[in-house]
This record gives structure tokens, sequence and C-alpha cells, in this order.
């Protein structure tokens, strides 16, 4: 079961937040498509306020999703928008439910599974989030969770996004991790996606950067791919104006 913000009316538009952070990162992008669209923003389970589910994986997450949907009685297909964790679980949820997908929004994300070097990183994160807690977790990624700009010059975005991080709790960190490092490639299943596509990326993403977006993007048939100025990885958060004006028109194509 998960918790989520659910507003506005018209076509549906799901948002999958970023790890380690909850659905409150969507706040931009909830506030700018509301008048237009029902935009429901879960919290992935056990950060927020959604419960945190035993034997957590990405495929677990998506059944979630659907299952979300399932409870409210959503049955037409969906715009999935997902950035990075949020991508990883909006490519499984394309892979396992395409007939459920009307557009697919993956942002800041990548198709690769973690290689042995991010493994043993998720793995060393783990030991510190069961020992130290959630502020360390972010503490150790805010650095690379936001562009220099941000850094430079936006410090309320910088305040924002470590208060979000560091009130997750240490199990959901962990429980996530592992499903991080375990996740699949999910390379092989690009060119099954057959809905509208837009990937984006911010220019100054490092976790996710542009090549990553350029591999989905020549990946999947019907797939656009836009940059974001002045953005980093959280580039929804960093640079909302950018990335509301590149969502609004991508949505109104998809209809
Ligand atoms: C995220 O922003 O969701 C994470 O950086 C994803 C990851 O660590 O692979």
């Amino acid at each position: 079961m998960l918790i989520s913000t659910d507003v506005g009316s018209g076509p549906v538009v799901v948002l999958l937040h970023a790890f380690p952070l909850d659905r409150r990162m969507w706040l931009p992008q909830i506030e700018a498509l509301a008048d237009m669209y029902r935009v429901i923003a879960p919290d992935l389970p056990g950060f927020g306020d959604s419960p945190l589910l035993t034997n957590a994986s990405i495929d677990a997450f998506a059944d979630q999703v659907a299952e979300h949907l399932d409870d409210k009685d959503i049955d037409e297909p969906v715009t999935l928008g997902g950035l990075s964790m949020g991508g990883y679980v909006a490519l499984a949820f394309a892979r396992k439910y395409p007939e459920r997908l009307a557009g697919l929004v993956l942002a800041d994300t990548k198709a690769e599974a973690d290689d042995a070097t991010a493994r043993a990183n998720r793995d060393k994160m783990m030991a510190t989030a069961t020992s130290v807690g959630a502020g360390a977790i972010m503490e150790a990624m805010l650095p690379k969770l936001l562009g220099t700009t941000t850094q430079q010059e936006r410090p309320e975005v910088v305040a924002a996004v470590r208060k979000l991080g560091s009130a997750q709790r240490a199990e959901t960190i962990v429980a996530a991790l592992k499903a991080l490092r375990d996740r699949p490639d999910a390379t092989p299943y690009l060119k099954d996606i057959a809905v509208p596509t837009l990937v984006l990326v911010g220019q100054e993403d490092t976790i996710t950067p542009l090549a990553n977006a350029e591999k989905l993007k020549r990946g999947i048939t019907q797939a656009r791919l836009a940059s974001i100025p002045e953005a980093g990885h959280l580039a929804n958060a960093e640079n909302p104006t950018v990335f509301n004006d590149l969502l609004m028109t991508f949505l109104t194509g998809v209809g």
C-alpha cells in the first residue's frame, strides 16, 4: 500500500521520486500540472508516509505502483514519470505493465544495472545507514545530487533536499539501497517501449550524465531527449522552470 499526493483532474500523470527523497520533491511539478492533469505522486515503499516493504526490489516497487492505480480504480493508460530511482521503477513498470502506459518520462536516470564498484559502494552505504543513520547518507550524497550552480547559488534548494533526505528512516535507506544494488539491467527491454517518451537530463548531472540519457534515447523508438541547464541530478528541483516547460509540452503531445 502506498501513500500518495493525488491532486487535479484530467489525464493521469504519475511521478516517482528519487533516492533518498520522497514525493515532496515533486512539489514544483505538482503545482504546475494540477490545473490540467490528475497528478499522483506516491511515496515509494518505506519513504515518506508509505510503509516499508519486506523484500524490497525495483520490480516490487513497480508492482506497488500498479496496485496503487488499481486501488484508485485507474485503468486507463497513464503517463509515468520517474527521476533516477523513480526512473528505474518506471522502466520496470514499462516492462511489466506496458498496456497501462500512455507516455513515459525518464529524468536523470539510466537503464544500466550497477557495476561491481557501484554494488560495493551500496554495501558500504548500507553499513553507514545502519550505524550512523539516514542523515549521513544524505550528507554523502548531497554534493553529487545537486549541480554546481545549485550548490553555489540556491541555498534554499540545498536546504530543502537535505531536509527531505535526512527525514527518511534508516531501515528504508537500507532496503532501498539493496533494491538499487540488485536491480536488473533494463537495456534489453528498451526496444519494447512503444509509447512517446521524454528523456530529461540536467546538464550538470554527474550521477546519471548525458551519456546515460543518450543511451535511453537510442534504445527507445519514440524517445526525445532534452537537457536542462543549470541543473544537476535533481533537475526538477534545480531548474523547475525549464523542467516544467519541457514536461508540459511533452504531455500536450501525449494527449
Ligand atoms: C537517485 O537519485 O535516485 C539515486 O542517485 C539513484 C542511484 O543511486 O542509482
